[in-house]
């Protein structure tokens, strides 16, 4: 027979299948420590308001504490019966009173699992926003390490996925550092609202016990109190901030993937990515593929699902607590073990791949990037910029026949594509065409120039130092 905390007003028992689809501990479970951490507060505050004797709450505590050791033992051997009861609550609070009688049963005073469920999800999202916001840093150190190494390594930039101009991989790189930096800060922002504490409102209409719900947010830990018993028990929006955010980070990491894909591919072949992050084919002997990078691509249609599915199970909710609520759990434990998984990794794949630097100038030195560079050259001679753009088409389209770059074009040649207005002698157009110069020209704030980047590089150096 399940541990169930409501047999009181039932005559017959549950059907089996019925109790198996209402089961929450298989998957609960993983609340665990934070449950008891719950309880160990509530108990100190029930005897501190004189609701329980202190040698009663002493009894609870120490027999919370062995129940949790009992837990963590039958876990780490395999032995747990995950049929053993409803949820984790339940579990406990028959542990508990199986160790030390019926007095365990004085723990769930003035106390809701509407209201012990919320605090234990706000506790473990609590725990792995703080983890994933480490892993976070580590993976933007990482990325700035590289950026700093290879600041002066010319490679094309893109749009359309057509050469445009040219940057360096590690200005490109940088891109992503802030993309990340950002997901940095909206995790700390949905932080400030995870960690309130909602314990006190009961199953929904706090408690006639004269509670004190800012002692027990104090012992755990959280910054405050909800303001309204419904909502204490029925918002999830801390889950869906947080899933929101996760997905923002897949999304950036996915974009990320799709272009080292790319790279690494024999077309490209800007990168080559270590033998440790790739696998091989079980037919094709030469194969090595990208696995991870497509991984972390594929996953984060997992992630975004995720959010989804708990959007969608919010929509329809009446207030205050619904058992569609349990169904918050399951999907916001797969994108956070699905985001540190892929946290911990990536920084690995990207600090042992192999750069090919001769590859990414040589891509960059075809291809006329330095067209815009010259229809500047124009427009700073004074022609409409307008007009200088149709000039250079023109001269691309000179080049093109003859499968030369602009800068190969003769003196012949220019005379020939530049109005007769023009001043200009062929060393000042290729020195302003040499790819090099070009990138080094672009030095607005942001821009692309090595001392630009280095200038953004030193002071996200002094951010992480921090
Ligand atoms: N297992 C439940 C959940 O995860 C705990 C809360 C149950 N509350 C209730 N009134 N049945 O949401």
């Amino acid at each position: 027979v399940k541990a169930k905390l409501w047999g009181g007003r039932f005559a017959a028992a549950t059907s089996e299948l019925m109790d198996k689809f209402n089961a929450s501990l298989p998957f609960d479970i993983k609340l665990m420590p934070y449950d008891i951490q719950g309880s160990l507060a509530h108990v100190t505050m029930l005897a501190q308001q004189k609701i329980i004797e202190p040698a009663e709450a002493e009894k609870i505590k120490t027999g919370l504490q062995a129940v949790k050791a009992d837990l963590e033992a039958e876990l780490a051997a395999g032995k747990l019966n995950l049929s053993e009861a409803e949820d984790i609550h339940s579990l406990v609070e028959a542990r508990l009173t199986a160790k030390i009688g019926p007095v365990g049963g004085k723990l769930h005073t003035g106390r809701s699992r509407n209201d012990q469920v919320a605090v234990d999800l706000r506790l473990y999202l609590r725990q792995q926003t703080i983890d994933i916001r480490e892993l976070l840093l580590d993976f933007m150190q990482q990325i700035l390490v590289l950026a700093d190494q290879y600041k002066e390594t010319i490679m094309p930039g893109y749009t359309h996925l057509q050469r445009a101009q040219a940057i360096s991989f590690g200005h490109h790189l940088m891109a992503y550092y802030f993309k990340l930096k950002r997901d940095y800060e909206r995790f700390a922002d949905a932080l400030k609202r995870i960690n309130i504490s909602p314990l006190g409102s009961g199953a929904l209409a706090g408690s006639s016990f004269p509670l004190d719900r800012n002692f027990t947010a104090d012992q755990l830990g959280f910054s405050g109190i909800t303001a309204n018993s419904l909502d204490g028990v029925s918002d999830r929006d801390f889950v869906l901030e947080f899933l929101a955010v996760a997905a923002n980070v897949m999304l950036h990491l996915s974009r990320l993937s799709e272009e080292i894909i790319l790279w690494n591919s024999a077309e490209f072949s800007f990168i080559e990515l270590a033998d440790q992050y790739t696998t091989g084919s079980s037919i094709m002997p030469q194969k090595k593929n990208p696995d991870l990078a497509e991984l972390v691509r594929g996953k984060t249609g997992r992630v975004i699902g995720n959010l989804n599915q708990m959007m969608i199970t919010i929509k329809g909710l009446p207030l205050a607590y619904n058992k569609d609520l349990q169904e918050d759990k399951e999907g916001l434990f797969d994108t956070v073990d699905t985001l540190k998984i892929i946290l911990k990794l990536y920084p690995e794949m990207l600090k042992t791949m192999t750069v090919k630097t001769e590859a990414m100038v040589r891509a960059a030195k075809t291809g006329f990037l330095n067209a815009t560079e010259l229809a500047d050259l124009l427009a700073e001679k004074g022609i409409p910029f307008r007009e200088a753009h149709t000039i250079v088409g023109q001269a691309v389209i000179a080049a093109a026949e003859q499968n030369k770059e602009l800068e190969d074009l003769t003196f012949a040649e220019w005379e020939n594509i530049l109005p007769e207005k023009i001043n200009f002698s062929l060393p000042e157009l290729q020195n302003r065409l040499a790819v090099k110069a070009a990138v080094n020209s672009h030095a607005t704030a942001g821009g692309p120039a090595f001392k630009e980047v280095s200038k953004v590089i030193a002071r996200e150096k002094l951010f992480l130092a921090d």
